[in-house]
């Protein structure tokens, strides 16, 4: 009884690996200049916390390419990247890039880094006073609005 469960288990498990999503593939080149080039504190900062969504450098984790876990991940990595991918900064125009500054100062005390992303990565979680650097620079990119 528990053995046949057992194969249930394990062959559901197999039939679960067909279902994966594709992230589309980073360009062959990544012209370095088109990076967001923050002071350097706060570049760390970023490059820690944020670039495993939101930039092409994701370090994967090894349940990334396990379904059902691979769907969860990729889908982050995905949405995250066409949200914002500070390696495509070069080509946002004032616009976005208006928008992205608005969105971290949003998003920075409590959605972002993901919660439960934080959860598992140690190293991304960011202290108050690192989430208050962040919130500052990015407000002092924020243009007055023009009336
Ligand atoms: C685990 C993946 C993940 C990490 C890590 C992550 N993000 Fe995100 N981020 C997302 C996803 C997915 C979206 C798009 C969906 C959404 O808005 O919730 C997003 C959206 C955003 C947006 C646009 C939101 C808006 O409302 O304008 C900003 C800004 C942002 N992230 C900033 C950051 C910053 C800054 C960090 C690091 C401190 C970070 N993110 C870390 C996954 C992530």
């Amino acid at each position: 009884m528990f053995k046949q469960l057992f194969i249930w288990t394990i062959g559901a498990f197999i039939l679960l690996q067909a279902i994966q999503i594709d992230i589309p593939k980073p360009p062959k080149t990544i012209d370095p200049s088109l990076a967001l080039h923050a002071p350097k504190e706060i570049d760390s900062m970023l490059k820690t916390s944020c670039y495993d969504c939101h930039s092409y450098k994701t370090k994967m984790p090894w349940y990334g390419y396990i379904s059902p876990m691979s769907l969860e991940v990729k889908s982050h990595i995905k949405e995250g990247r066409q949200a914002l991918n500070f390696q495509e900064w070069g080509h946002y125009d004032e616009s976005k890039k208006q928008k992205v500054y608005k969105g971290i100062v949003k998003t920075i005390n409590f959605s972002m880094p993901m919660p439960m992303y934080l959860t598992i990565h140690e190293k991304a979680k960011l202290t108050q006073k690192q989430r208050n650097q962040i919130k500052a620079w990015a407000k002092s990119h924020i243009k007055e609005e023009e009336y």
